[in-house]
């Protein structure tokens, strides 16, 4: 049995590697590494379950924000009030009610005003020759979604947009001081537009999702509107930049593989969820979570002692030549895809927005695949990142 101070160490990480190729040359060295950042990554799918069992592991609390210096303000608040951060009876209380009215039917509703969305952007864009599909569609499908669902007016939606995707940045560590004041300003802002709703709805309920939040939270769970606050804003940033990259990533990897394209174009409907389940797969949002040990875990082998913090790579996780068939295929017809899609992690604190992240993903890439089956990947992105949320550059095409 070895211990951690045994691990490889993933050195030579930059922007130029390939995230795969680098993480697999570590797989290849043993289930487990130091990451570049100086934690023990699980690189094997067969690692994530026992990491995320809540009697062997439990989620980050504020300790690593506040190892980055912030102790107090808004992207703190986040940290401390979150269901994302919070373990045990806590974690229980602040998802409870979300997980009740953010149903699956909720989302499964919305898969014809997603369609109607895509459908209007790729007629208005055809005929331009060169569309930044990151800004103009991608970021825009996830925004006005959640803004539907909250039921804000059209009228707010580039302002809500543009705080939307700077709070964002609040979930991935390594901002500086400039970046935090000015996620600070914009968070103040997203927080006073999400009491006026909260606020509103309180004095006068009605058959819409942040009444019935209200409700379900106060009777059933007593959580203060203080708190629901937080498990709103949770909601509008966990959804947003994930899906924003999964839609530029799965398409720019379908416009790639022209043969799969062509499929899809022919049976939209048909093939849509494959299309979305291997683009997950293949280029997931999110590249690894954070735990810390509650016991002793043995990892194939090595030790990961109690109280030590630990990376569950699902990035690498996808890629795992003992679960995938030729892994480093792209290939959406394939039969090996897992009953649960690790991109959305697993355990108590699976993906809440799963349901409409697939409605958003599937019907999106179905409208275009629909309407402009001889569309072009004029630049194509490039995805990057191990530690959470992953980074995408720029991503443009032209419809035809
Ligand atoms: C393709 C898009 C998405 C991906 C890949 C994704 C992935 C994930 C993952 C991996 C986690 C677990 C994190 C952990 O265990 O530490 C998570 C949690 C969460 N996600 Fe998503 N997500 C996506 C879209 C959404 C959407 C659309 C929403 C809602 C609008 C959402 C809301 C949440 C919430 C609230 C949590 C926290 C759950 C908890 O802590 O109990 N996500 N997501």
């Amino acid at each position: 049995m070895n211990g951690i101070d045994q691990l490889s160490r993933m050195t030579g990480y930059d922007e130029s590697v390939d995230d795969h190729e680098f993480l697999r040359s570590y797989r290849r060295l043993g289930s487990v590494a130091i990451s570049p950042t100086g934690f023990p990554m699980a690189l094997r799918f067969s690692n994530i379950a026992a990491l995320t069992d809540p009697t062997t592991t439990r989620q980050l609390e504020t300790e690593s924000i506040r190892k980055q210096g912030v102790t107090t303000g808004p992207i703190f608040e986040l940290h401390n009030r979150s269901m994302l951060f919070s373990n045990g009876p806590l974690h229980k209380k602040r998802r409870g009610p979300v997980t009740r009215t953010f149903a699956f039917k909720l989302m499964e509703g919305m898969r014809a005003e997603v369609a109607k969305l895509a459908a209007e952007i790729v007629t208005e864009a055809e005929g331009q020759e060169d569309l930044d599909f990151l800004e103009v569609f991608a970021g825009e499908i996830p925004a006005r979604m959640i803004a539907e669902i909250l039921g804000l007016p059209k009228s707010e939606m580039p302002r809500f947009r543009k705080l939307v995707y700077s709070v964002t940045r609040a979930f991935k560590m390594g901002f500086d001081q400039a970046q935090q004041v000015e996620i600070e300003r914009d968070f103040t802002a997203l927080i006073a537009e999400v009491d006026r709703l909260l606020n509103e709805r309180k004095g006068h309920p009605g058959d819409d999702f942040i009444s019935r939040l209200i409700v379900d939270a106060q009777d059933r769970f007593e959580l203060s509107l203080d708190d629901i606050r937080w498990q709103v804003i949770t909601l509008i940033i966990g959804g947003s930049d994930t899906t924003r990259l999964a839609l530029c990533s799965t398409l720019a990897l379908m416009l790639s593989h022209t043969e799969q394209w062509q499929a899809f174009c022919r049976n939209p409907d048909e093939l849509k969820m494959q299309v979305v389940q291997e683009g997950l797969r293949f280029e997931p949002p999110i590249a690894s979570f954070a735990r810390v040990a509650l016991t002793d875990i043995d990892l194939e082998g090595v030790v990961l002692p109690t109280g030590s913090p630990v990376s569950v790579c699902i990035l690498s996780a996808m890629r795992d030549e003992q679960v995938y068939d030729a892994p480093f295929t792209f290939d959406i017809h394939r039969t090996d895809q897992p009953r649960w899609h690790p991109a959305f992690g697993t355990g108590e604190h699976r993906c809440l927005g799963e349901a409409l992240a697939r409605a958003e993903l599937e019907e999106c890439l179905a409208t275009i695949a629909r309407l402009a089956p001889d569309t072009v990947l004029t630049n194509a992105p490039m995805v990057r990142g191990l530690n959470g949320i992953r980074r995408i550059d720029q991503m443009r095409v032209r419809f035809n």
